[in-house]
């Protein structure tokens, strides 16, 4: 049996703003899956070796809900466009880029090594449509240790001349990129029609249907902008709603994770509840290509499972421990917005939606729970000045906002230690 025994101040947020804390406990994994954390060293693991990281933290690793690999390259740029106009001027040029195995393996392999030094271990992730590079992908991710689900994305409509399939090209590339993902173990594929805009009605039956039959999970986006809603409307007259383009097809159930929701109303959200939905919140990107604000602190307080993402590149930033505190600050600008009647997130909230809230998409329990798989980090704040003594909740909190160099000292992902930080 493999033993891992991590020392440290442990901290796990086990329920949505409840923070747990051991002081210079240890956190087991017997084969990977969690024994549970310990103030003081059981007796069966007595002489066993102990990792001792000293003040260090030992967080969750958290789950980043929503990117898109082939925008990696282009964080930062044309983000004084709206939505849509960003799409067609940089992320589809962009994407097209990765009909080219070797730009894909150059770029995917970089993005694979920078969301395990950050502390990212789970993601779930578009590809673009390409089977080829989305196989390199996957490759790239299971190498560097990230886990979760990847898609190949599907578009037969409203792309570019270089990025768009035909119906027919899209349901047999994607059956092929199916037959290829049976050789990864912790990479798996998610049904991935864009948005309601790139498919056809066709395509998205297909898909509905696809994903019912192989039980597939499925991801796309949700009313991130108003020109967007309004623009699907227009293409479902007979659909009152932009969920319900989705429901008509199938694609609409509890393994479903929609980005953004931004401007989902009582009605869209309801309908979210009502099937188990997940909403992945993503707050850089509604504030870099001016979407929105999303009501996150009401659709928790509907029920309704939230999750957080970095929505690369419509986001700039790939760390999650920054997307959590991007998120508490746009829960400011709702709470400003929502004339102070809503509260705004605190740090262990956020947290909780970075890491126990993903995680329960891949069927885990919340905080470092017993039988979990181990996705963790150790993270150094001893070269941060300090104004007095920091509490482990305060600790926490600043370090969703400043990190000194090299802060993330290791990182497990799935059981295995998969980064360590070379001495600075
Ligand atoms: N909607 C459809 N495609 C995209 C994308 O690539 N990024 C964002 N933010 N929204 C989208
Ligand atoms: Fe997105």
């Amino acid at each position: 049996m493999a033993l891992t025994i991590l020392k440290g101040t442990i901290l796990s947020v086990p329920a949505l703003g409840r923070l747990e804390v051991t002081e210079h406990g240890y956190l087991a994994a017997e084969d990977g899956r969690i024994t549970g954390v310990f103030p003081v060293l059981p007796e069966r693991y007595a002489g066993a070796h102990v990792e001792d990281f000293g003040d260090a933290l030992i967080l969750q690793a958290p789950a980043d809900m929503h990117l898109h690999a082939p925008q990696y390259p282009m964080r930062g740029m044309g983000m004084d466009l709206p939505l849509l106009d960003w799409l067609n001027t940089y992320a589809f040029p962009t994407e097209a880029r990765f009909a080219d195995p070797d730009y894909a393996r150059e770029v995917y392999r970089r993005l694979a090594h920078d969301l395990i030094a950050g502390g990212t271990t789970r993601v779930c992730m578009f590809s673009s449509l390409h089977r080829e590079a989305t196989l390199i992908l996957m490759e790239e991710l299971e190498r560097a240790g990230v886990t979760g689900y990847v898609g190949k994305v599907n578009m037969d409509r409203n792309g570019a001349h270089n990025l768009q399939e035909t119906t027919e090209e899209s349901m047999e590339e994607t059956l092929r990129w199916l037959e290829a993902c049976q050789d990864f173990r912790y990479v798996r594929p998610v049904v991935t029609p864009r948005f309601t805009p790139s498919c056809t009605d066709e395509l998205m039956a297909f898909l509905g249907k696809l994903a019912e039959e192989r039980d597939l999970p499925i991801q796309s986006h949700l009313s991130e902008n108003t020109a967007e809603q309004a623009w699907v409307c227009r293409l479902h007259p007979d659909c009152a709603q932009y969920w319900e383009t989705y429901a008509k097809y199938g694609l609409w159930n509890g393994r479903t994770v929609m980005a953004h929701c931004v401007w989902c109303d009582g009605r869209e959200r309801q309908a979210m509840k009502d099937a188990g939905v997940t909403a992945v919140h993503c707050p850089d990107s509604n504030q870099n290509l001016c979407s929105g604000v999303a009501p996150v602190r009401v659709m928790l307080r509907e029920g309704i499972r939230v999750a957080l993402g970095t929505d690369t590149a419509g986001g700039d930033k790939v760390s999650m421990l920054d997307a959590a505190s991007s998120a508490i600050r746009a829960s400011k600008a709702r709470r400003i917005l929502d004339g102070w009647e809503t509260d705004f997130l605190t740090a262990p909230e956020a947290w909780y939606l970075a890491t126990s809230a993903g995680a329960a998409f891949f069927g885990e329990q919340p905080g470092f729970a017993p039988g979990n798989a181990l996705h963790a980090l150790a993270l150094d704040d001893s070269k941060l000045l300090q104004p007095h003594p920091l509490t482990p909740e305060e600790r926490l909190e600043r370090c969703l906002y400043v990190r000194q160099p090299g802060a993330v000292r290791a990182v497990w992902s799935a059981g295995r230690r998969v980064f360590t930080a070379k001495d600075r």
